[in-house]
């Protein structure tokens, strides 16, 4: 997985261009205001290039990152120059402080390999939240993955990219097995880049209700794809929102 993004980081902007990080942002700020939580500090788990961070940094005063690719981090710093980040795994990080919001999102959670691993996670990020603070994470289900084949491309002056992605759901091991080809035009030179295969383990809502009870969390709910409709059993794209 680490190798993955590893090879990816330089064109991972253009890749996701056209996804819309804004409408994500958006509904993370009116949850916030809905649950009037404080917007002092923000953690963001498995930040990639810092998007999201780079859109919240007008909203909160003490932005955090942390993710697994060293390569992907040095990205998002030049992205978000006043930000802190932090080379390390969303199950073991430790920050001295606790934050108002940690958010974790576009699916990082999925690669907690088991339960354990996830629980071990969720207990993590439980012990970096402030007493009244809220954790956003965004999930992969077997239903995200219904279409197949997805498609990301992108473009600037002198690149173009085309990143496929297939996915295929594995009911026995409730993984979803997805393989990546990238392709690239990069100032009229084309290659190609065959990634490393993502395993994502899909968690139903029986397993995610159990680990958010060990984990010490007494609030959780789960929203459709970033809008404030619940029908969570129905999504393609889950949202779990928990407080403690
Ligand atoms: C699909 S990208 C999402 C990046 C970002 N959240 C976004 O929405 O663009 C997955 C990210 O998770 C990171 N990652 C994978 N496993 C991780 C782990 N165990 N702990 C922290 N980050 C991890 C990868 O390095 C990569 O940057």
């Amino acid at each position: 997985m680490q190798k993955s993004y590893k090879n990816l980081a330089k064109y991972y902007d253009l890749c996701f261009q056209q996804k819309d990080y804004q409408k994500e942002v958006d509904f993370i700020l009116e949850l916030v205001d809905k649950y009037g939580i404080n917007k002092e500090s923000i953690l963001d788990v498995g930040c990639g290039t810092g998007t999201h961070l780079c859109l919240l940094k007008n909203h909160f005063d003490n932005l955090y990152g942390v993710d697994l690719n060293k390569e992907i981090l040095e990205i998002a710093k030049t992205k978000v120059p006043g930000a802190h980040f932090l080379n390390a795994g969303m199950s073991d990080f430790k920050i001295k402080e606790k934050f108002d919001v940690i958010t974790s999102l576009y699916s990082v959670f999925n690669y907690n390999k088991d339960v354990d691993s996830a629980t071990k996670t969720l207990q993590n990020f439980h012990k970096h939240l402030q007493e009244k603070g809220v954790v956003i994470i965004a999930l992969y289900n077997e239903r995200t993955t219904d279409k197949k084949i997805s498609l990301h491309v992108g473009k600037d002056d002198d690149t173009k990219v085309a990143k496929i992605d297939q996915f295929r759901y594995i009911p026995k091991d409730k993984t979803v097995k997805s393989e990546h080809l990238v392709l690239i035009k990069d100032n009229e030179e084309i290659d190609f880049e065959v990634e490393d295969d993502d395993i994502y383990r899909i968690f139903d809502f029986d397993e995610i209700e159990s680990m958010v009870k060990e984990s010490g969390f007494s609030n959780s709910e789960i929203y459709d794809r970033f809008s404030f409709d619940k029908a969570a059993n129905k999504s393609k794209f889950p949202v779990l929102v928990l407080r403690r």
